[in-house]
C-alpha cells in the first residue's frame, strides 16, 4: 500500500505528465487552424475555404493526398501526429456524415510523405479539377 504522502507525489506525477503531453485536437485546430477556418470550421469568404464538405475529397482520386498537401497543414507548426490527428478530427467533427465508410485515419507516415514531396502543388487548379471531379461523379451538384 502506498502512503497518503506517496499518492500524492504520484498524483502530481500524472497531472505534470498530463501537461506535457500533446494537446487535443480541438484545441490545435484552434491554435492552428481557427483563424482561417473559423470556430465551426465555416471559412472566411475570400481567405479560407469552409471544412464542412471537405471529407468529399476523399471520393475523388488525389483528393486525400491533396487535403494534407495544403500549406495550412503541411506547413504548419504541427508534428506530423498532430497534423494527422487535427485532420481526423476535423472530417469526423465538420465533414460528419460525408467521410466514406471505408476511410482510413491519416497517420503521422502519411503527413511525413506529403511534407516530403518536391514539386508545388498549384493549390487552385489542383482544389477545381477535383471538385470538377466530384461534380463529374455526382458527389456534388455543383460548385459549393
Ligand atoms: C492562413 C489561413 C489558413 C490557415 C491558418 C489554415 N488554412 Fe486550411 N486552407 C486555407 C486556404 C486558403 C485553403 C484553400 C487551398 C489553398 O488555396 O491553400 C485551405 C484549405 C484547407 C483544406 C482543404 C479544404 C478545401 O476545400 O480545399 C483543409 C483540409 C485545411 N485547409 C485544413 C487546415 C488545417 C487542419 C489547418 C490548421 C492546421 C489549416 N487548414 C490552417 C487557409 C488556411
Amino acid at each position: 500500500m502506498m502512503r497518503p504522502r506517496a499518492w500524492g507525489l504520484a498524483l502530481m506525477a500524472i497531472a505534470i505528465s498530463a501537461t506535457a503531453r500533446a494537446e487535443s485536437p480541438q484545441n490545435l485546430y484552434t491554435l492552428n487552424c481557427w483563424g482561417c477556418h473559423r470556430a465551426n470550421g465555416e471559412g472566411i469568404p475570400g481567405t479560407a475555404p469552409p471544412l464542412k464538405n471537405a471529407a468529399d475529397f476523399l471520393r475523388v482520386p488525389g483528393g486525400r493526398e491533396y487535403l494534407i498537401r495544403v500549406p495550412g497543414v503541411s506547413q504548419s507548426m504541427l508534428d506530423d501526429a498532430d497534423a494527422a490527428m487535427v485532420m481526423n478530427w476535423i472530417l469526423e467533427n465538420f465533414s460528419k456524415g460525408r467521410v466514406p465508410p471505408d476511410f482510413k485515419p491519416y497517420t503521422a507516415g502519411e503527413i511525413h510523405q506529403a511534407r516530403q514531396q518536391q514539386h508545388l502543388l498549384d493549390l487552385t487548379a489542383t482544389r477545381n479539377a477535383l471538385i470538377a471531379e466530384m461534380v463529374a461523379m455526382k458527389i456534388r451538384k455543383a460548385r459549393e
